[in-house]
């Protein structure tokens, strides 16, 4: 999601940064952007201009220390709370600019989690972007009790002003508004195929014909990650202690396999031979 973050901020017009854990993934990074505004501008929906003037406002880097005179940084290392608060140690300490804002993409953990790892509590926010952040509209921002009211009211202009974003608002409640309800809608699903009650197929198929969902619950769990919709569940899982965010042993062992979704190849779904 950092890369559709990125092409979304470079596209409008904002001088964006892109801090990567080596050469090798700054690489990969940039091509992904790169390809991402390809596809807009052979779909039509980018003029080569414009798409050149993005990568041009578009930097690579491995160093933290790069992120000095940011105002914003946007975290979007994978949903992992020991990585992403010791990614905001960095962040706090690299970070000069003392109006600066902390944000997290994190898809479940609470802000204040983050928040605590920094000295800034006050300018650390969520921006929850949904994927593809180049495609779907919504923001959600979420406040802790110690994030400011001008961190929020800046992070909205962000959003909203800048990006474009619809912006809706959450409590510091894992999950927040739409995982909280997207995931115990897909565990189902998943629960659903595990106990042969119907195919991968007649799920999605139910769903995308019966309801008009643009993909069903399967091919979006491979969209979204199995490793990323299981992480997502166990932080409900620890906030609720609720059956429905527990994590079907299907998942769970086809996360161990590496059975991962479209970015590993194959999930519920055979994106290398397009089959199941
Ligand atoms: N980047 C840029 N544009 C993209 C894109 C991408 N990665 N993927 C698709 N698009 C664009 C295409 O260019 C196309 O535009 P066009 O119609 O103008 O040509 C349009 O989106 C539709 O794409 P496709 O025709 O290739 O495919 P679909 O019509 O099947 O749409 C989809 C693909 C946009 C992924 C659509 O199926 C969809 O919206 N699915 C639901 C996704 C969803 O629910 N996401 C939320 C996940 S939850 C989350 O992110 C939270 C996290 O915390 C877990």
């Amino acid at each position: 999601m950092g890369s559709g973050i990125a092409e979304v901020c470079a596209r409008a017009g904002l001088d964006v940064i892109v801090r990567e854990v080596d050469a090798a993934a700054c690489e990969r990074g940039r091509d992904r952007i790169v390809g991402s505004l390809d596809r807009g501008v052979r779909n039509g929906k980018i003029s080569e201009a414009d798409r050149d003037a993005a990568v041009s406002r578009l930097h690579v880097t491995s160093d933290f220390a790069d992120l000095a005179d940011r105002q914003l940084v946007v975290e979007a290392v994978i949903e992992d709370e020991s990585l992403k608060t010791s990614v905001f140690r960095e962040l706090d300490r690299h970070v000069v600019d003392p109006s600066a804002i902390l944000a997290s993409n994190t898809s479940s953990i609470p802000i204040m989690k983050l928040g605590i790892a920094t000295q800034r509590p006050e300018q650390v926010i969520g921006i929850h972007f949904f994927n593809p952040v180049p495609v779907l509209r919504l923001v959600e921002l979420v406040t802790s009790l110690l994030t400011s009211t001008e961190t929020a009211t800046a992070a909205e202009s962000f959003a909203a002003g800048s990006l474009g974003k619809r912006v809706i608002r959450s409590q510091d409640r894992a999950g927040f508004v739409v995982n909280a309800l997207l995931i115990p809608y897909l565990l189902s699903a998943i629960r659903m195929m595990e106990s042969g009650f119907a195919t991968a197929d007649d799920i999605d198929t139910g769903m995308v014909e019966g309801c008009n969902h643009p993909m069903g619950p399967l091919r979006l769990t491979d969209l979204i990650g199995l490793d990323t919709t299981m992480a997502v569940a166990d932080s409900l899982y620890a906030e609720f202690k609720e059956p429905l965010y527990a994590s079907p042993p299907l998942l769970s062992r086809m996360v161990e396999a590496g059975l991962l979704g479209r970015k590993s190849g194959r999930g519920f779904y055979d994106y290398q031979s397009g089959t199941r």
